[in-house]
């Protein structure tokens, strides 16, 4: 069996850049010509926040965090820092850049600490909203693809570090594991 008959395409890479590049667009009209400090969240941020800076005709200072929450694949809400941000985000834009937001605990816990850097203002910028699933409020200011369930994987997205490096985002289907991992019909 080859690694790739588990997954069903969801979004192709042609149409995540379509996406992205109006992202950018949006991104770089609503902070006119402020500068901005992204923060990729590590590591499923890595290829997302690659394109998103390259679309946002600012000033852009690049930083990336990593936060563990002690979890298999749902996470608990018990969210640490592995990886702390580095840049001075006093009296700054920041934009946070996730993956995919599920749950939402990770970006509570996340807006909660980098309040405590007193920036100017803090956005959010997630490629992945599944809305269906959040556990806490959470508003995400820039959305590349509302996608209600599933396991995703690919452009940054892992099982178990796996599938990353795929260009498109995919569906995961694992033969191991089909209760807990099961896509449901969009
Ligand atoms: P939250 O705290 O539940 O919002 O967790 C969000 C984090 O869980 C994301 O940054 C991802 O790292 C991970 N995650 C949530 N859903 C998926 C998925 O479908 N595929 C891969 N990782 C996911
Ligand atoms: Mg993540």
């Amino acid at each position: 069996m080859e690694f790739r008959d588990n997954l069903k395409e969801i979004l192709s890479p042609g149409t995540i850049q379509k996406r992205i590049r109006e992202l950018g667009e949006q991104i770089t009209r609503d902070y006119n010509k402020e500068p901005v400090v992204a923060i990729g969240i590590l590591n499923g941020a890595f290829i997302f926040m690659a394109d998103l800076v390259r679309a946002i005709d600012l000033p852009v200072q690049v930083d990336f965090m990593r936060l563990a929450s002690y979890a298999g694949t749902e996470s608990t809400g018990q969210v640490t820092i592995t990886k702390d941000v580095e840049l001075v985000l006093k009296d700054r834009h920041v934009l946070v850049v996730e993956d995919i937001v599920d749950t939402g605990c990770t970006l509570e816990y996340l807006k909660e600490i980098l309040k405590l850097h007193r920036p100017a203002s803090v956005k959010i910028c997630c490629l992945i909203d599944k809305k269906e699933r959040r556990r806490v409020p959470m508003e995400v200011d820039y959305v590349g693809f509302d996608i209600p369930r599933g396991f995703l994987v690919g452009y940054g997205l892992d099982y178990d570090e796996e599938y990353r490096h795929l260009p498109g985002v995919y569906h995961l289907n694992p033969v191991h594991e089909p209760e807990a991992y099961v896509p449901s019909e969009r």
